[in-house]
């Protein structure tokens, strides 16, 4: 599979389509911020800022959170069940057809 689509719900409630390349180089943030949505990455993909927050919507089977990422989001007050760090997913053909939604700040 060579491209993957993601659907966004950003926090104006506004629904965009993306189309990425299957390329597990980058993470799902990388490809958020390329695609000029709001999410700002600030500490580059550490699992330290929480700016790329974000909500799984489907359904989807996605990798388990490591230790940094369980922690951080432990440590929001808007955290959810479904509550991700996009920083923390890579892109991979199991992702296509995601759909999420970007947490306030
Ligand atoms: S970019 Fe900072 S936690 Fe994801």
């Amino acid at each position: 599979m060579e491209f993957i689509n993601i659907y966004i719900r950003d926090r104006s409630k506004t629904d965009h389509i993306i189309e990425l390349p299957n390329d597990p180089a980058y993470s799902l943030m990388e490809m958020l911020r390329a695609a000029e949505l709001p999410i700002l990455g600030t500490c580059g993909g550490m699992a330290l800022c929480a700016s790329c927050h974000i909500y799984i919507l489907s359904s989807h089977k996605l990798p388990n959170k490591n230790n940094a990422e369980e922690q951080l989001l432990d440590s929001l007050i808007n955290s959810k069940e479904n509550s991700r760090l996009a920083c923390q997913l890579h892109i991979h053909e199991s992702l296509d057809q995601l759909i999420i939604e970007i947490a306030e700040l």
